[in-house]
């Protein structure tokens, strides 16, 4: 079984941005199966993935801003510094490590980027589904 089994609840019926929620669970499937114990071999995988992770992420926020930009979305700003609050957070992170003031523990990343990623998909994305499809249609 998947660390986040993927479903139709999930969807937003824009097959762009389902895809890049797909791909950002199957990058975090894919990181919890490296999540062996072995130091060197997790900070290895960290250092040639996370910050992949956190500029496909900050591009996947980007794509739903400018779609949802198009319509009337009332959340449109909440959503969006909600966004900016996601990024702060793992750069933060992300740095702490990579400056060795933090030791890496890959599954509490994994989890907490898990956390705050489906959380936001639920809370945020979801309740503006209809927007993503009108604003999908707008050209
Ligand atoms: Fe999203
Ligand atoms: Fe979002």
């Amino acid at each position: 079984m998947d660390f986040i089994e993927w479903g139709y609840e999930y969807s937003l019926d824009v097959p762009e941005i389902d895809s890049q929620h797909k791909k950002l669970v199957d990058q975090l499937n894919d990181t919890i199966k490296h999540c062996t114990g072995k130091k060197a071999d997790e900070r290895l995988f960290f250092d040639n993935n996370m910050r992949k992770t956190i500029d496909f992420l900050k591009c996947h926020f980007e794509t739903e801003e400018k779609i949802l930009h198009k319509t009337k979305y009332e959340n449109f700003n909440k959503h969006k510094i909600e966004h900016k609050k996601i990024l702060e957070e793992l750069i933060k992170m992300n740095d702490d490590i990579e400056k060795n003031k933090v030791e890496l523990d890959l599954f509490y990343v994994t989890t907490f980027i898990k956390e705050r990623v489906t959380k936001h998909i639920k809370i945020y994305d979801l309740s503006a589904k209809k927007y993503f499809i009108e604003g999908n249609e707008i050209k």
